[in-house]
């Protein structure tokens, strides 16, 4: 069983490739809009509560397993059980990786699109027919744009492209040289970016408005359904489930406190949607725009335009923002991607630059097709969706539950005994109260919680 020999180089460079992989648009783009529906400080409520009694045991469960294993995501399993089939666990991570890597890379372009065209100004430069000075219909104006950038063909496949090249160059520098360096010097200013937007939200007008609208609770809104997105959430938003803390774990030297790091890389997480929340609300309330959607793709390629339009130095807030959106995603699909290197690596002995090429050119055929299929290949159906949403709701609500599920119950009733308690105490040098509630999480509370997540859509009818 071969096993991976290296580690990320400091302490910070471990947490911020972690939190790199951790923010991503599900901070951004999803958890504004989930905020507003589950009837604001109510959903913060219940979605911190999901981040600590879940979240973070899972979390630490899965630095266990990639910290322990020293492998990649399939190793691990064969490392601590071997002639076990608890291998499969780590190749169903493995495919679902792939698959959200397919789709995100789309997304992930789009990012960069948008940063270009805030760069060049031409996201905001008058279209033909539309006299400056007159009433703008900007509404109309950026929802065109979007559909021109992100549905059409041959656009959106220029930028997945050219995010896959960026990956790719990422990758091949290797784990301290490219991942570690990256994520050290975007993570920084990422969050300096939030600050900064911070402070211009709340010197808006109607900023304590906006405030109110997100911090007050309305616990009508809070239905089961909204308890169980706001789970669904906490595991996307901390990359749980996908191998990916494994992987990224296997790196991490043997001093490194578990529990610590995974509450940091939580806290962060959090801390980054929340403040989206702080910058969302002011802006939409002062600009008159409460009615608009505060989600998705429509939130950050038509409403925040339409809030930069409106502000002194629209250029500038533009690309400001679109480039925290492409860091976000750029940290995040760089963590997908490693998940399938590590193990083409430690599996089938590659060498890096040849796994790394192996997983990212297949993307040329696989990210093509879900980027067209909301264009062109529209009518191309599986299950009766798109390939891109397909690949998307298959990994992130069938395959990450059962992963990190899985997980649990290995982890919890199966592994070697007292592994877990020896990588939470680090071979007992690190006295840890949390020793004991967590193995009760693990064993019991999260398999469970996890179980009603994976068959929520059959409950809903959804
Ligand atoms: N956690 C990232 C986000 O919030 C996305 C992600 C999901 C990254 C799954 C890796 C794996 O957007």
């Amino acid at each position: 069983m071969s096993t991976n020999k290296v580690n990320f180089s400091s302490k910070l460079g471990l947490v911020a490739a972690t939190v790199g992989s951790a923010v991503g648009l599900g901070n951004i783009w999803r958890f504004p809009g989930e905020a507003a529906n589950g009837g604001g400080a109510a959903f913060l409520i219940v979605y911190i509560a999901c981040v600590f009694l879940l979240g973070i045991p899972v979390m630490v469960s899965e630095f266990a397993l990639g910290r322990g294993g020293k492998s990649d995501a399939v190793g691990v399993f064969g490392v601590l059980s071997p002639g076990k089939k608890w291998w499969i666990t780590g190749l169903i991570a493995v495919v679902a990786s792939y698959m959200v890597l397919c789709f995100y890379m789309v997304v992930a372009g789009w990012t960069f699109e948008y940063l270009w065209q805030s760069v060049t100004g031409n996201l905001y430069a008058p279209d033909a027919g539309e006299t400056v000075g007159s009433l703008i219909d900007y509404k109309a104006r950026f929802a065109n744009r979007m559909h021109a950038y992100i549905q059409e063909d041959w656009q959106p496949l220029v930028n997945t492209y050219i995010m896959i090249g960026i990956n790719l160059l990422v990758l091949m520098a290797g784990v301290q040289k490219g991942i570690e360096r990256l994520s050290n010097l975007l993570m920084p200013l990422l969050f300096v970016i939030l600050l900064v937007f911070c402070a211009v939200a709340l010197s808006l007008p109607e900023a304590g408005a906006g405030l109110k609208y997100f911090f007050a609770p309305d616990f009508s809104r809070l239905t089961a359904k909204v308890v169980i997105g706001a789970l669904g959430q906490a595991f996307f938003s901390l990359s749980l489930g996908m191998g990916i803390l494994v992987t990224y774990s296997s790196y991490f030297p043997k001093d490194t406190k578990l529990t610590r790091t995974a509450i940091t890389v939580s806290v962060l997480d959090l801390l980054v949607a929340v403040m989206m929340g702080i910058i969302i609300f002011p802006a939409v309330m002062s600009f008159g725009l409460e009615g608009e959607a505060v989600q998705g793709t429509t939130l950050v390629f038509v409403t925040l335009p339409e809030v930069f339009a409106h502000m002194p130095m629209t250029q500038l807030w533009s690309v400001l923002f679109f480039l925290l959106l492409f860091v976000a995603a750029l940290t995040s699909t760089i963590s997908i991607a490693e998940v399938t290197i590590a193990f083409f690596q430690d599996r089938l002995n590659m060498r890096r630059i040849t796994a790394c090429v192996a997983v990212l050119l297949p993307l040329f055929v696989f990210s093509t097709l879900c980027s067209l299929s909301l264009g062109s290949l529209d009518d191309v159906r599986i299950f009766g969706k798109t390939i891109f949403d397909f690949f998307d709701t298959f990994a992130t609500n069938i395959l990450l539950p059962i992963v990190a599920m899985t997980t649990c119950i290995y982890l919890g009733w199966f592994a070697p005994k007292g592994f877990m308690e020896d990588q939470i105490t680090n071979g007992g040098t690190v006295r840890s109260w949390v020793l004991r509630p967590l193995l009760f999480i693990v064993r019991w509370v999260a398999p469970v919680l996890i179980f009603i997540i994976l068959i929520s859509p059959l409950l809903f009818a959804v």
